[in-house]
């Protein structure tokens, strides 16, 4: 997509936010002190076989006990905001306000504290993936108690940080860790239960962002005055064969059961998205269910679910070409379900692992989509990054023209298409654990060095060119004109 003349000058609207982000257990370290308890990543990786080396996130960047240099990288970039996690384990070792850990307590009591004191804005995900263990035992997104359990867990942090914290996410993208987690069996729990607790995880899961949500709501709003969402992952899509119906159905299912999924019953109507209800009945019921293996939500839950979110929260990474695939009876899965399969297009540039084809002009379409099918939400994008194969060189050209590129784009869907963006999260300020990847692939604006003891952070020339585009709130340095 060529940036026009006329956006040459146009610069992010004011207050724009201007971030990046990690994930705990990708970052801490520190997994075992203080009083954490163990959370499922934990126990996953210590497993064999499960992880690239049988790596592990035990000491990650140590960033448990190396804050103040994530603080130092956060100052050079000039970040207006930053996004971490909290570890649900660090905090309550057990899961639930039972046992409160004050170590864990007083760590991102000092984390939110130093952004705050340096002007800047801490957005805060109440789990990214680690789910305490101790609920893992008691059957965790699987087991409906979540529900509840959730709710306690966030409105204990509501009520101890929210004070500081105004920008809240629930959870970070359940498509991710229902579908890795419950049928593919590449995240923890490990499980590959084909076509049904991947639905049942994910509605639990719903129902978990949607009561914290209203807590917040009644509870803490007036007082604390916050916004609170969860983050959604979605790649763009297009029809690999534009003339062809097969083809356009099968997109409208891939976006369906990739975004819709979760967006549908949040921003829209309370519900599933009707081709996902559709398509998965007819093939329960052929395949002799006598229900859909998608749960439904009754009346009540989708009131409670629609409309329960203050923004909505976009993590970008890549695009796909979609292709009918029509998928045998007997197989019960989410990928089948869909029949629909995304391919790469051969000109899209792959330059780091296998999925990711960069393809910056794919976000722009994305949030124009979301635009129009989730009432023109306000948009944060909450992760957009580029991963290159580790250890990567300090001069990560390629990776300077993504974002140059991505960030052009938003621009193009601000002032062109009208679309509400207030904020770009990189994905990440750090090199840092990539879950099944350990430590293989790099997605940092700052390099660490994980051979050395001390873990230094480098800035990667991308950082540089990050923190010069924020400086100028695009791409004109207005300051020297
Ligand atoms: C996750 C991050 C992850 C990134 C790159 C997202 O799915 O939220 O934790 O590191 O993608 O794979």
């Amino acid at each position: 997509m060529p940036f026009s003349d006329e956006l040459k000058n146009a610069t992010f609207p004011e207050g724009f936010a201007w971030g990046a982000a990690t994930a705990a257990y990708q970052v801490e370290g520190g997994w075992n002190v203080d009083g954490k308890g163990p959370s499922i990543w934990d126990t996953f990786t210590h497993q064999k076989g499960k992880i690239f080396q049988d790596q592990t996130g035990d000491r990650a960047c140590n960033s448990y006990e190396l804050w103040e240099e994530d603080l130092k990288c956060i100052k050079q970039l000039g970040l207006s905001h930053y996004r971490l996690s909290f570890s649900w384990s660090r905090l309550l070792p057990e899961g639930t306000a039972c046992n409160i850990n004050k170590k864990g307590v007083a760590y991102y009591d000092r984390i939110i504290n130093d952004l705050l004191t340096n002007k800047v804005t801490p957005m805060v995900t109440l789990n990214h993936f680690d789910l305490p263990q101790a609920l893992e035992d008691k059957g965790g997104w699987k087991n409906e108690q979540i529900v509840d359990i959730f709710d306690e867990y966030a409105k204990f942090c509501f009520q101890t940080f929210g004070d500081r914290v105004k920008l809240w996410l629930t959870l970070n993208e359940p498509h991710v860790s229902a579908n890795l987690g419950y049928e593919e069996g590449i995240f923890p729990p490990g499980l590959k239960e084909p076509g049904m607790s991947v639905y049942q995880v994910g509605h639990n899961m719903i129902k978990s962002h949607a009561k914290a949500w209203h807590s917040y709501n009644t509870i803490f709003r007036q007082e604390q005055k916050g916004l609170v969402s969860l983050a959604l992952n979605s790649d763009w899509a297009e029809p690999f064969d534009p003339s062809s119906q097969d083809d356009i159905n099968a997109t409208d299912r891939y976006m369906a059961f990739m975004l819709g999924w979760f967006a549908n019953p949040i921003f829209v109507d309370g519900d599933y998205p009707a081709i996902m209800k559709s398509q998965i009945k007819a093939r329960s019921e052929k395949q002799g269910f006598v229900s859909s293996r998608l749960p439904e939500f009754t009346k009540e839950e989708q009131n409670m679910i629609k409309g329960s979110a203050d923004f909505f929260a976009l993590n970008y990474y890549t695009s796909r070409k979609v292709k009918y695939s029509k998928s045998p009876l007997k197989m019960q899965s989410f990928k089948t379900d869909k029949e629909a399969e995304g391919i790469i297009d051969p000109s899209w540039p792959v330059p780091g692992v296998a999925w990711l084809a960069v393809v910056p002009w794919g976000l722009r379409k994305l949030l124009e989509y979301i635009k129009k099918t989730c009432n023109d939400p306000k948009i944060y994008i909450t992760e957009n990054g580029f991963s290159l194969m580790g250890p990567a060189s300090l001069e990560d050209n390629q990776r300077c023209q993504f974002y140059r590129e991505t960030l052009q784009e938003i621009l193009i869907a601000i002032h062109q298409d009208g679309v509400d963006v207030r904020g770009y999260f990189a994905w990440s300020l750090l090199d840092n654990f990539e879950w099944a990847c350990g430590y293989s692939v790099r997605f940092g604006l700052f390099q660490v060095d994980f051979e050395n003891p001390e873990f230094p952070r480098t800035m990667y020339k991308s950082g540089k060119e990050y923190a010069t585009i924020i400086s100028c709130n695009g791409f004109v340095n207005k300051k020297a004109t």
